[in-house]
């Protein structure tokens, strides 16, 4: 399942990142590669231990878990601290996996990647080409967001950022580990809380069913949540 978030930053923070990440030296992407995908990756990056990205990450981080519809979408555990690419013209990732375990030797912090994250900070007039390529059960999908948006997609998927023909794409790239493993169980969860939201807007939170469900919510949480 693949879920558009809009509005995490806003376009005003966005410039302001773009301002302070254009003033840095970037290196080359294969830095954080597995095996698999470094044969296959034409991109740079901000140094990830770089006080740059560190710094800008703790922001995305921040503005990840005050935003209620990626808690209920993703029910994090751990975030990893966010990293950050840019693709000028001819510049590509072919299709690969992200590596299952990752690692943050800074922090000591090490999650199993459960979801992906692309937190775009291009708006897509900026450059042609460049679409976010995610292939899961269900077939293609090609995504181009504003900046400042984020799809999460299923870390377990194969997926690629095809040749940017024109301009510059500038993102920011994670992963997640959540407290609900099963991707199934995740799902019904979510579903479940944008009902819920949709019943409370309609009958208030103290209706009585709206009570019962809301502890039903809850008790799915605690039945499959790993903390
Ligand atoms: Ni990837």
């Amino acid at each position: 399942m693949l879920i558009a978030i809009p509005d995490i930053l806003s376009k005003a923070e966005v410039a302001e990142f773009r301002r302070i990440m254009d003033a840095e030296t970037w290196e080359d992407g294969r830095s954080t590669s597995g095996a698999q995908s470094a044969e296959v990756k034409q991109n740079e990056q901000l140094p990830p231990d770089g006080a740059t990205a560190r710094k800008l990450g703790e922001r995305v981080v921040v503005a990840l878990t005050r935003n209620p519809l990626l808690i209920a979408a993703a029910v994090p555990l751990h975030i990893f601290p966010p990293l950050f690419n840019r693709y000028g013209p001819g510049k590509y990732f072919g299709e690969h996996v992200d590596n299952c375990i990752r690692g943050d030797h800074l922090t000591g912090l090490r999650i199993r990647t459960d979801l992906s994250v692309t937190l775009f900070l291009s708006e897509p007039d900026e450059y042609d080409g460049g679409e976010l390529i995610v292939e899961d059960y269900y077939g293609q999908h090609k995504v181009k967001l504003p900046a400042g948006h984020l799809v999460l997609y299923p870390a377990t998927s194969l997926h690629s950022v095809t040749p940017i023909t024109r301009g510059t794409r500038v993102s920011s790239f994670f992963w997640i580990q959540s407290m609900i493993k099963d991707p199934l169980a995740r799902r019904l969860t979510f579903d479940m809380d944008n009902a819920l939201q949709t019943l409370v807007e309609r009958l208030g939170r103290n209706d009585p069913e709206v009570r019962k469900m809301t502890n039903i919510y809850h008790n799915l949480i605690r039945y499959w949540a790993d903390v």
